[in-house]
């Protein structure tokens, strides 16, 4: 399974990068509002610190302007995916565009059907939103399985499930479970990843028995030096 992250945020994504578990990213309208900054810029940026998809969407609506947005995103980088909406238009200019070689991210998929559609218009990913269904008390895992299984049905489907709007850990070990692509997850959800209260104790016994043994494995003042900070 590969993790994008869900953020436009450079810091956030700079260090989570540095774990060498971050496949690519993924950026909305939304969360280029939040990071204050210059959408091409903050792209651009983003493309450099991670070489897996970047997601940048368009902001137009209509297949001309969309289909015009989406060059000029592609232009930015190689690794930008270019993402537009799950409508007509947003269809159409998938269409286009993945005949021209660019990656798509088809987003807002609230439906199997709409997922069909983005398969059949030749989408790199579609992006099903679980926690915005599940917020309104539908199952947004439950549309996971639906496609996960759809696409399977259908091996001409080259589209990868990229399972978005995730809040919580256990959407990731969900969705693992059911065999999706992808998880974009915000930088939240993923440290929270790394955190369990067992392996935080366990390495505590373990580090004050090591300290009874008086030994160090590297030798005294050996420390590399990232370390030694
Ligand atoms: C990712 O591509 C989506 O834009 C994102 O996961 C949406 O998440 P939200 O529902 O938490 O805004």
């Amino acid at each position: 399974m590969k993790f994008f992250i869900d953020t436009a945020d450079i810091a956030e994504i700079r260090d989570l990068a540095a774990t060498g578990l971050v496949d690519g990213v993924t950026t909305n309208p939304s969360l280029i509002a939040k990071s204050g900054r210059n959408f091409l810029d903050v792209v651009r940026e983003i493309c450099a610190v991670v070489p897996g998809p970047v997601s940048a969407e368009v902001a137009a609506t209509d297949h001309p302007t969309m289909l015009a947005e989406g060059r000029k995103l592609a232009k930015l980088a190689k690794n930008v995916t270019v993402k537009v909406p799950l409508t007509k238009d947003g269809l159409k200019t998938c269409k286009a565009l993945s005949a021209e070689g660019t990656m798509v991210n088809v987003t807002l998929c609230f439906s199997a059907a709409q997922a069909i559609l983005a398969a059949k218009a030749g989408a790199t990913f579609v992006s099903p939103f679980v926690g915005r269904l599940d917020d309104i008390g539908e199952d947004g895992m439950a549309l996971i399985a639906d496609i996960v299984q759809i696409y399977r049905n259908y091996p001409e489907f080259k589209t990868q499930v990229l399972v978005a709007s995730i809040r919580q850990p256990m959407h990731v070990v969900q969705a693992a479970k059911l065999g999706a692509h992808v998880g974009t997850i915000p930088p939240a959800v993923l440290r929270q990843l790394f955190l369990h209260p067992l392996t935080d104790k366990g390495l505590a016994a373990f580090l004050a028995d090591w300290a009874k043994t008086g030994q160090s494995i590297l030798g005294e003042n050996k420390k590399p030096a990232a370390a030694a900070e």
